[in-house]
């Protein structure tokens, strides 16, 4: 593979993946620029920038896209800032689910539009979108959650399409469970003292305070710098133990069966309806 000293944005690198992501490529000699809510309180390294970009905040995304950053070419934005709503569907405010939205998908949207328009005028580029496995498949209590994600690998699979002979890349990376702070720091909840929920939502908690099977983000930040290396035309890569399985059981398993293992897995079984 041809070595070439890149400069990429990406979007929430103070912590977890996206740490990891700077981490890796910083350590290849890489520019980067990171995003965070807090730049006050990021270590300066060298060949990294830190900007502020709060995904809820339409004027704070509005001044990452009119920052000077963009006017020497980039070559890749990686959308990585997002958190987590965990929610019962029937109970979540749907302010919260607003959020959630305007959060993961909206302004990743907004950003992405952005770079497409860079990447347009130097007619190269990589455009990468973290999702998750749980834009492929649903989880209980992270519905709309994963709607934002399922909506992302919507957008960046017609995107991909939209980008053919372009010179423009595409990539969608999707994690299974990871060792982050999204677990602890990095969810929010709503309705979730919601009685009907107690017992589903103890048990949730249990299982991801355990976090016994989740990978360590270092795995995931170095199958995203390979696909940023890769120059291939591949748009997905999964992520991670058990993303890979999952998805591809996913693929081939008839609806009945896979959400009957999914049921086995989060719910203790229990039967639907
Ligand atoms: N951990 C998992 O199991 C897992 C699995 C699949 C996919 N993912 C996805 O991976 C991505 C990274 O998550 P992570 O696991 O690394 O979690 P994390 O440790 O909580 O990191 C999240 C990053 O996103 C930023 N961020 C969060 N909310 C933001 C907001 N409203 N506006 C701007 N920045 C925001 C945070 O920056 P500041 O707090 O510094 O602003 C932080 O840098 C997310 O898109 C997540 O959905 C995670």
């Amino acid at each position: 593979m041809v070595s070439k000293h890149r400069r990429v944005l990406v979007t929430g690198g103070s912590s977890g993946i996206g740490a990891a992501l700077v981490d890796a490529l910083l350590a290849s000699g890489e520019t980067v620029i990171a995003t965070t809510r807090k730049p006050e309180q990021q270590v300066a390294r060298t060949n990294l920038q830190w900007l502020a970009l709060d995904l809820n905040d339409p004027d704070s995304v509005t001044a990452l896209l009119d920052h000077p950053i963009w006017e020497t070419p980039l070559d890749a934005v990686v959308n990585n800032a997002g958190y987590g709503l965990i929610a019962p569907i029937e109970s979540a405010a749907m302010d919260a689910v607003r959020d959630q939205f305007e959060a993961n998908f909206f302004a990743t949207i907004a950003i992405t539009q952005h770079a497409m328009a860079h990447f347009r005028t130097y007619q190269q580029g990589t455009l990468m979108v973290v999702t998750s496995i749980g834009g492929r498949m649903a989880f209980p209590y992270f519905g709309y959650y994963n709607a934002t994600k399922h909506a992302l690998e919507a957008v960046y699979e017609a995107l991909w399409y939209e980008c053919i002979g372009s010179g423009i890349r595409v990539r969608i990376i999707e994690p299974g469970f990871t060792q982050t702070q999204f677990a602890t720091h990095g969810m929010q909840t709503s309705g979730t003292d919601d009685p009907i929920h107690t017992q589903g939502l103890q048990w949730l908690s249990n299982a991801m305070k355990s976090g016994t099977t989740a990978t360590p983000p270092a795995v995931i930040g170095q199958v995203m710098k390979s696909a940023l290396e890769s120059t291939s035309d591949q748009l997905r890569f999964a992520a991670g133990k058990h993303a890979g399985t999952l998805l591809t059981a996913r693929k081939i398993l008839p609806d009945r069966w896979f959400s009957s293992l999914i049921a086995k897995a989060v719910m203790r079984g229990q039967k639907a309806g």
